[in-house]
């Protein structure tokens, strides 16, 4: 079961353009296009005579895309515009338009009922827009239920054992002071660690030597929507808030802002959205990409085990699984997501 009622990522910008695209979304074939005039388009990827995709046509000077198969056109809110050797329009001649938000590197999609389109209730990511600032984006495709993402992001006992090599570390778990707040369709989940060696893609990217004080501070917005603000400053110095526009300490300091977005693709499959953006006070764009390419390849790691969970899943339907401590703030949001879809029905 998938939620309706939200924003979801359908994808980057600048992949919307001239020549439609075909994407999944919430289980249905979407075709994102770029009018002429410059509009980001969604319609369902669907001819509503013979269901041949939209994608595989062309967009027209007027905006409208033409099927491939026996050339009807369908115009960017989905009426059909023009059938070939006939002048009457059928009233059944449309195909689903979508609402799209075009915010930060990315073009959102709402799948659910278009008068409830709120284009506030989107998540702003605000360092997308910040001139100057370092940002660097990246797509995943993950084969898993995406509540198998959500679940990982919001417990990170998991990084000294998936990730040793980059941003794990002994002290992430053996240490952290953590909290876990609920909100209605929120969650977020603090850790404070203090003294502890810095992980090896902090070392590497800040010159950190001596021991550090690290800061996870993770809020996700459901159904799919994180912000990360997380980093490491010299031992001795307070860990940073969320707030990007306090005033720095005079202090090494490595601090990150990053976005998670995951648009559910199939019930076992998930296209998966981050994005990073770095002061440019803090980062060199040597720094930016390098951090970039650490952070990537942990996130391959967590795609082994997550496609490897679905796998098992698929493999033992319905067989029982335990909780532990670590689950507090990943079973506060499974928890949202399940009373939202008791709330849509
Ligand atoms: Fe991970």
């Amino acid at each position: 079961m998938f939620l309706k009622n939200f924003w979801y990522i359908a994808g980057f910008r600048r992949d919307v353009g001239a020549t439609p695209v075909r994407r999944l979304v919430l289980g249905r074939p979407v075709v994102l296009y770029r009018t002429p005039q410059g509009e980001a388009v969604a319609l369902e990827d669907r001819c509503v005579h013979r269901q041949a995709p939209l994608s595989l046509g062309a967009v027209q000077a007027d905006g409208a895309i033409q099927c491939p198969y026996h050339g009807i056109r369908f115009n960017p809110d989905g009426a059909c515009a023009f059938i070939p050797e006939q002048t009457r329009i059928p009233r059944d001649a449309r195909v689903r338009a979508y609402p799209t938000l075009e915010r930060g590197d990315w073009v959102w999609i709402w799948t659910g009922d278009p008068a409830l389109a709120d284009e506030a209730s989107a998540p702003a990511y605000p360092w997308f827009a910040r001139a100057g600032w370092k940002t660097r984006t990246a797509h995943l495709h993950v084969k898993c239920d995406y509540r198998f993402i959500v679940d990982n992001l919001l417990n990170m006992a998991h990084l000294p054992f998936v990730h040793p090599r980059t941003i794990g570390g002994d002290g992430v778990v053996e240490d952290a002071k953590v909290s876990v707040t609920r909100g209605e369709r929120s969650v977020r989940l603090a850790r404070r660690m203090y003294d502890v060696e810095p992980p090896p893609t902090y070392r590497k990217a800040g010159g950190f030597t001596g021991l550090v004080n690290r800061w996870q501070t993770i809020d996700f917005m459901a159904p799919g929507c994180f912000e990360f603000h997380t980093g490491v400053i010299e031992t001795g110095h307070a860990p940073l808030e969320p707030d990007f526009d306090a005033p720095k300490p005079n202090a090494r300091v490595l601090d990150r802002h990053t976005m998670h977005a995951v648009t559910p693709e199939t019930e076992g499959s998930t296209n998966y959205y981050v994005g990073f953006a770095y002061d440019p006070q803090d980062v060199s764009d040597e720094m930016a990409d390098f951090i970039f390419e650490q952070t990537y390849a942990t996130f391959q790691e967590d795609v082994v085990i997550l496609e490897a969970q679905q796998i098992n899943q698929d493999l033992t339907p319905g067989e029982r699984t335990i909780d532990i401590v670590s689950d507090a703030a990943g079973n506060h949001a499974l928890r949202i997501l399940h009373e939202l879809e008791a709330a849509q029905g």
